[in-house]
This record gives structure tokens, sequence and C-alpha cells, in this order.
């Protein structure tokens, strides 16, 4: 299967991708790495494997609806099975979701509907739940309120700061994107409303 990896980042989750398609067990294979910036690690580490990358900078286009449509043609070209944002801090549009609406993961570090947005650990820490984590889920039209995949717990430690809490969440995200990664591709999945099967 091919997957096009979607990133503005350190690029920790594409790493962990990466290194899981060296297998080819795995059935999968990162054919390009996208990006809304230059200059981030993620880029680097794509191309450290030999993965071709792009980067489809907002501020080069008229408005956000032009840069959609620019971000669909690029991850288009790659004819990826699944697309998955790792990190990648833009919402995309409705170009974007009518073309890959119903192959496009992303993976978010809070355990879902608790803790939207950019400051998943941070949130939940400032909250004082016990029990965090991520959850992988296809993207639909709203910020992180897609069909659910799969999700992990950590526990929040007494001690913890966000930057504790945050690696020992994606730490548990990392393996989690790898597994269910794996198993889309090789099983295949449905939509259905909100669930999500694999069969
Ligand atoms: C992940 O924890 C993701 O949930 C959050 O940003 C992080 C990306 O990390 N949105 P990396 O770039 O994959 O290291």
């Amino acid at each position: 299967a091919r997957l096009v990896v979607l990133v503005s980042g350190s690029g920790s989750n594409l790493q962990a991708l990466l290194d899981a398609c060296a297998d080819p067990a795995y059935g999968a294979r990162v054919v390009a790495v996208g990006a809304d910036r230059d200059g981030i690690a993620g880029l680097d580490r794509a191309t450290a494997a030999g993965v071709p990358t792009f980067v489809e900078r907002v501020r080069d286009h008229a408005d956000r609806a032009d840069w959609d449509r620019a971000l669909t043609a690029q991850v288009a070209e790659h004819k990826p099975d699944l697309v998955i944002s790792a990190g990648f801090l833009k919402l995309v549009g409705t170009d974007f979701l009518a073309s890959f609406g119903d192959r496009y993961l992303n993976t978010h570090n809070s355990l879902l509907p608790a803790f939207p947005g950019i400051h998943g650990p941070r949130d939940a820490l400032a909250y004082g739940v016990k029990l965090a984590g991520a959850t992988l889920f296809f993207v639909d039209a709203g910020v992180d309120t897609g069909p659910i995949v799969a999700q992990v717990a950590v526990p929040v430690l007494a001690d913890d700061t966000e930057e504790t809490l945050t690696e020992r969440i994606k730490d548990a995200e990392r393996r989690q994107l790898v597994d269910s990664v794996g198993r889309l591709v090789r099983d295949g999945w449905t939509i259905t409303g909100r669930k999500v099967t694999i069969p």
C-alpha cells in the first residue's frame, strides 16, 4: 500500500512509519512526505530514507482554498491508499476531503473527544485527568472530530511536566500508529457513520 505522510515538525511518528515500512511484511511504503513549511526535521527524515518530499506553504497562495487545491494535487500525484497527518499543523479544506476524506488519518495526542487542538498534553495536565493518551482517527470537516480507529491510554503521573507527559504519550502514539496503519493496509476498512471497522 502507498502512504503519503504530512508533517509540520520533528516527524518522530513519520520515522516510526519509515522504520516499519523497511520490513516488506509490513505491507506499506511511504511514497512521499509533504509539509506546510521548510526546514523541519520531518523533511530531513524523509530525505534520509530516500523518500521524495514536497512543501506547500499557505503564504505562497492567494487564499486558503487555493492552497488546499494545490496540496490535494500534490498528494494525488502519489496515488496514496492512505494519507497520514503525523503532526501536520494545518486543517485541510473541502477539496482535500473530497479526494481523501475516507482515507485521511490523523494522530492526535489526547484521548478524544477530550482536549482537541494543539495542546493536548498541556490541557490534560491542567485539567488534572489521570489518564491521557493518543487517538488515531479519520479526519472529517471538524477539528479532531472524525471517526476513531484506535486509542491508547497512558497514566498521568504526579510529578509529570508537559514535557514528560508529552513524551510518554508520543511513545504509545507511535506504536499505535504503526500497528493500526499495518492493520488497515493489510485488512482494509469501512467507515459507517462514526464506526470504523477493520475486518
Ligand atoms: C504528535 O504527538 C501528534 O499527536 C501531535 O504532534 C506530535 C507530532 O510529533 N499533533 P512528531 O512530529 O511526529 O514527532
